[in-house]
């Protein structure tokens, strides 16, 4: 009697709990057709670091460099300023990179935005730690699927930048060697990195260069790289880097996962079979994932489109936007902007660059559907922003991206907006100065979504709730 009076009693309990689990859910994310509906504490990034919720096998942590689960990280709040300039700068690197125009370089938004002159483009917003060499050391590497050589700096140092980690030093290591100059992989190296390799006695000599200041050079070399307990790549081919310039931050180097044979996703074709996906997770305060092979995919749901191979610049993963779409209704806009300078799907850069003529018809419908709300000073290159802060809930239009495939993909709330404060929310994409210049799909916008690259099935997949 009594235990059956329990088990009643814990159902009930077990029911109230599941509803308000339900209900809370409900709160957050009500989609309501073509707009939905989100609490403006939402928006804002956690203060404090927090785990992912999807923690597959076979994953690295996926953090922002300078939010609260980064070394680097100092207690206060992001940089924001740094940040803008620092997506201007690569943006500049990229497009001087992908233009059709002789010229080679745009000056996005110089008009606008004064870019101090010492500004390197070699920022990426995301970094994972590997361990290096035998016994593994800790390394923290930007994230980047714009290049494609993976470096870190060296021992004994010609020249070294500040790093939080101690460090590589190849003498400590049992399983580091040179590369010879007569290596093919030193032969073909130049095609990863547009530089010239040299060589000192009969050791390859690697050099990267990254704009304006910043390079890496030093020894083109092999170690044991482990991504996990159970993921380890053996004579994995890097740059030790003894000659480094330029502000990279205070990481160790560089994860390189572009297109190209000293690619990590070349280097461990026959363990991953060119397969790799990441998750940029929803706060600058959260925890994503990348992630190597086709077995660790975790979506339930995936929607893929044609990987596009930029002619320019055949390193970059070249995507086919086929058009916008706000609120449900799609932009008029000819699908021909787009490819005119060819779009790339960029893990480094932050927001979404894109033709002037597509931008404009994008911000004047979200304008439109927001003319409720109070707008706010731009935030530059950010031209369209809102104070939310007296409001405890908005309702935004949904932004839909359609990609070659007949995909859509319904952006996330958090891959709308850039937040510097609740009244300071932008949208977070910037025009191109000209619809020549090249198309960038940015980090922010991927935000929850588990981007899969599947290199030999020639696509790039989308799959919803990745990681939150
Ligand atoms: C963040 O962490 C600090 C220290 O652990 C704690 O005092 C604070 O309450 C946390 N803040 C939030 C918003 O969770
Ligand atoms: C994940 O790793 C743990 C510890 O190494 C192991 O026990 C578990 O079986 C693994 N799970 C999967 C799905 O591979
Ligand atoms: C933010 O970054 C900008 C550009 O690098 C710099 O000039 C400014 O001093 C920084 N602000 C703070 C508070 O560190
Ligand atoms: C590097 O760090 C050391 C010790 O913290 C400091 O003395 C030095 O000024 C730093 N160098 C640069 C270029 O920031
Ligand atoms: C790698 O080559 C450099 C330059 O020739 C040499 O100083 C260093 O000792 C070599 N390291 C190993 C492990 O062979
Ligand atoms: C703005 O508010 C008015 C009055 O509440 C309403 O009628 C109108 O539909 C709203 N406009 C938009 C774009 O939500
Ligand atoms: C982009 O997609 C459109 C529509 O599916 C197609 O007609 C066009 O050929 C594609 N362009 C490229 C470069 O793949």
């Amino acid at each position: 009697m009594a235990s059956s009076f329990l088990s009643k009693l814990m159902r009930i309990l077990l029911c109230a709990f599941v509803l308000s689990v339900h209900s809370s859910f409900e709160k957050k994310v009500l989609v309501h057709g073509a707009q939905i509906t989100v609490p403006v504490s939402s928006l804002s990034p956690s203060v404090n670091c927090t785990a992912s919720t999807n923690n597959v096998n076979s994953t690295l942590k996926l953090v922002h460099k300078y939010g609260p689960c980064s070394q680097l990280f100092d207690g206060g709040p992001i940089n924001h300023t740094q940040v803008l300039l620092e997506d201007i700068a690569r943006v500049k690197w990229i497009q001087s990179k992908i233009s059709n125009s002789i010229s080679g370089t745009s000056d996005l938004k110089e008009s606008k935005v004064s870019l101090p002159a010492s500004y390197g483009p070699y920022r990426s917003s995301y970094v994972v730690t590997i361990g290096l060499g035998t016994p593994k050391k800790d390394l923290t590497l930007s994230f980047d699927t714009g290049s494609a050589l993976t470096w870190t700096q060296c021992e004994p140092c010609i020249s070294c930048y500040n790093q939080t980690e101690p460090i590589f030093n190849p003498s400590q290591s049992s399983s580091y060697a040179n590369i010879s100059c007569s290596a093919l992989s030193c032969i073909q190296l130049p095609s990863g990195t547009d530089q010239l390799t040299g060589c000192s006695g009969s050791t390859c000599v690697y050099g990267a260069a990254y704009g304006d200041a910043s390079f890496t050079a030093g020894f083109f070399a092999t170690e044991t790289l482990t991504l996990t307990p159970t993921d380890v790549i053996t004579n994995f081919e890097f740059g030790c880097g003894e000659n480094n310039q330029g502000t990279f931050e205070g990481f160790a180097g560089l994860l390189g996962l572009a297109r190209d044979p000293v690619s990590i996703i070349e280097q461990s074709a026959t363990q991953y079979g060119r397969y790799f996906s990441y998750c940029i997770p929803r706060s600058t305060g959260g925890t994503g994932y990348l992630t190597f092979g086709k077995g660790t995919v975790t979506s339930a749901s995936l929607n893929f489109t044609p990987m596009v191979t930029i002619a320019q610049n055949p390193l970059f993963y070249g995507i086919n936007i086929t058009g916008i779409s706000v609120g449900g209704n799609p932009l008029s806009i000819p699908s021909t902007v787009f490819s005119n300078a060819g779009a790339i799907i960029d893990s480094g850069t932050t927001f979404t660059y894109l033709p002037p003529t597509a931008y404009t018809a994008l911000q004047s419908a979200f304008k439109e559907a927001m003319a409720n709300y109070t707008s706010a000073p731009p935030a530059l290159p950010l031209d369209t922003c809102y104070d939310f802060s007296l409001l405890s809930d908005i309702t935004v239009p949904a932004i839909t991206f359609s990609f070659d495939g007949s995909i859509n993909v319904d952006l996330d709330v958090s891959g709308m907006f850039y937040v510097l404060d609740p009244s300071l929310v932008c949208l977070a994409f910037v025009a191109n100065n000209a619809d020549s210049d090249g198309v960038i799909y940015g980090n922010t916008q991927q935000r929850t979504f588990e981007v899969i690259y599947d290199v030999p099935g020639g696509q790039i997949g989308f799959g919803a709730q990745g990681c939150s």
